[in-house]
């Protein structure tokens, strides 16, 4: 763990988890992942803003040695979840003089989650602050971007928003500053999938909140910072806009062909109506992927033969995922086989109720699919692109 110098007296302290492939036991991060912390030094005061994970709390005792600081006057807690609060236990015990600075939800949490007394916690509110001499460290409550408790610290006189979650990417790099988004977006995109695209609107309300703040660091707490915040802030405005794009997001899981075909059917159907489509095999795709096909999909076509009576699991799991993640998605639709009966359709149809998308009609047939179940595809790829041409050509 590096200390890094962002601008004057304010580093960069955090850990880089080069080898984490399961975040949370949930999310993969095939590029690892990083705990930002990071260090204002005042002419008075100092500060630590965040914490790291627990697994590299004493690399991060060993950071602030390194630097010298012997006494912290505050510790910023801008989120409650473990990978950021983790080691603040071992930290009020290192620095016991230390005022611990939270909003009040976050403060409930950092007690029922870290057993931290609540006497020890000084709350904020939106919009207070904190003089360092020379740094003034603002508190902007940015409920839901991740949890109901985030806040975001902004730093006036350097221009610097400590934005949290908010802006994150998975990725381990030795790279403090982001110089060429080209690389950056996959593992920006996937991040704002898995974590903050549930949040969609609160994330959208966060970017407006500081939207007339001279912003010229962004430092989140997973990944790169951007000096150059256009780069992220633009990305965010597309992905958490109502913009959709002419794609249809194909998960598809099949056990004898027949689902396969269908899959295979529509897609080159949807292919020659100038359609962009991506399937995945279930089998075999991350999840991530999937989510990140989702952000910008108008369409999602769910395709799975009847296992007994319902979906294949894997469907069940993909659709679990999809409603849970919340994509802006406008249509859905299901096609697959089954032998003699079930209620697969209905299943997924209520599975897919929280994406309030519409509900296209389901190509769902017996057996190896006839000549009449592939015009049905096509009659349904006709469906998703007349839906599109008028979504798309809405003024
Ligand atoms: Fe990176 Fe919601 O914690």
């Amino acid at each position: 763990m590096a200390v890094r110098t962002i601008s004057p007296d304010v580093y960069s302290i955090g850990a880089v988890d080069w080898n984490l492939r399961l975040f949370d036991a949930l999310i993969g991060t095939p590029e690892g992942t990083s705990y930002n912390a990071f260090v204002v030094r005042g002419t008075e005061r100092t500060a630590l803003i965040d914490t790291v994970d627990t697994r590299f709390e004493e690399a991060l005792l060993k950071n602030l040695m390194k630097m010298g600081v012997s006494s912290l006057d505050y510790i910023v807690i801008n989120h409650a979840e473990q990978d950021h609060s983790g080691s603040l236990p071992l930290l009020m015990e290192m620095f016991p003089q230390a005022t611990v600075i939270a909003d009040e939800k976050c403060r409930d949490l950092l007690g029922r989650l870290l057993d931290v007394p609540e006497d020890r916690i000084t709350t904020v509110k939106d919009g207070d602050t904190i003089d360092l001499g020379g740094k003034t460290l603002e508190f902007i409550i940015a409920p839901w971007v991740h949890w109901p408790e985030t806040m975001m610290t902004y730093e006036r006189e350097d221009g610097i928003l400590f934005s949290c979650d908010l802006f994150g990417a998975h990725l381990a790099t030795s790279e403090l500053f982001v110089r060429d988004f080209a690389p950056i977006t996959r593992p920006a995109k996937r991040y704002f999938a898995e974590i903050m695209m549930p949040f969609r609107s609160s994330a959208h309300a966060a970017m407006q909140k500081v939207a007339d703040r001279d912003v010229r660091i962004i430092a989140p707490s997973h990944g790169p910072l951007y000096d150059d915040p256009s780069l992220i802030l633009d990305a965010y405005a597309e992905w958490t806009s109502d913009t959709v794009k002419n794609l249809v997001l194909l998960p598809y899981v099949s056990m004898h062909g027949s689902t396969a075909k269908m899959v295979s059917y529509l897609t080159d159907a949807l292919i020659e109506r100038g359609i962009e489509v991506q399937p995945y095999d279930l089998t075999t795709s991350d999840l991530g992927d999937i989510a990140m096909t989702a952000v910008d999909a108008a369409t999602i076509v769910i395709a799975t033969p009847t296992v007994l009576f319902g979906p294949h699991p894997a469907a069940v799991n993909a659709a679990y995922l999809l409603s849970a993640l919340k994509p802006k998605t406008k249509f859905v639709s299901v096609i697959g086989s089954f032998g003699w009966g079930g209620k697969t359709v209905q299943h997924l149809t209520e599975m897919l109720t929280p994406l309030n998308a519409e509900m296209i009609d389901p190509v769902y047939v017996r057996g190896y699919p006839t000549a009449e179940d592939l015009a049905a595809l096509n009659a349904l790829a006709d469906t998703i692109l007349k839906k599109h041409e008028d979504l798309l050509t809405q003024p």
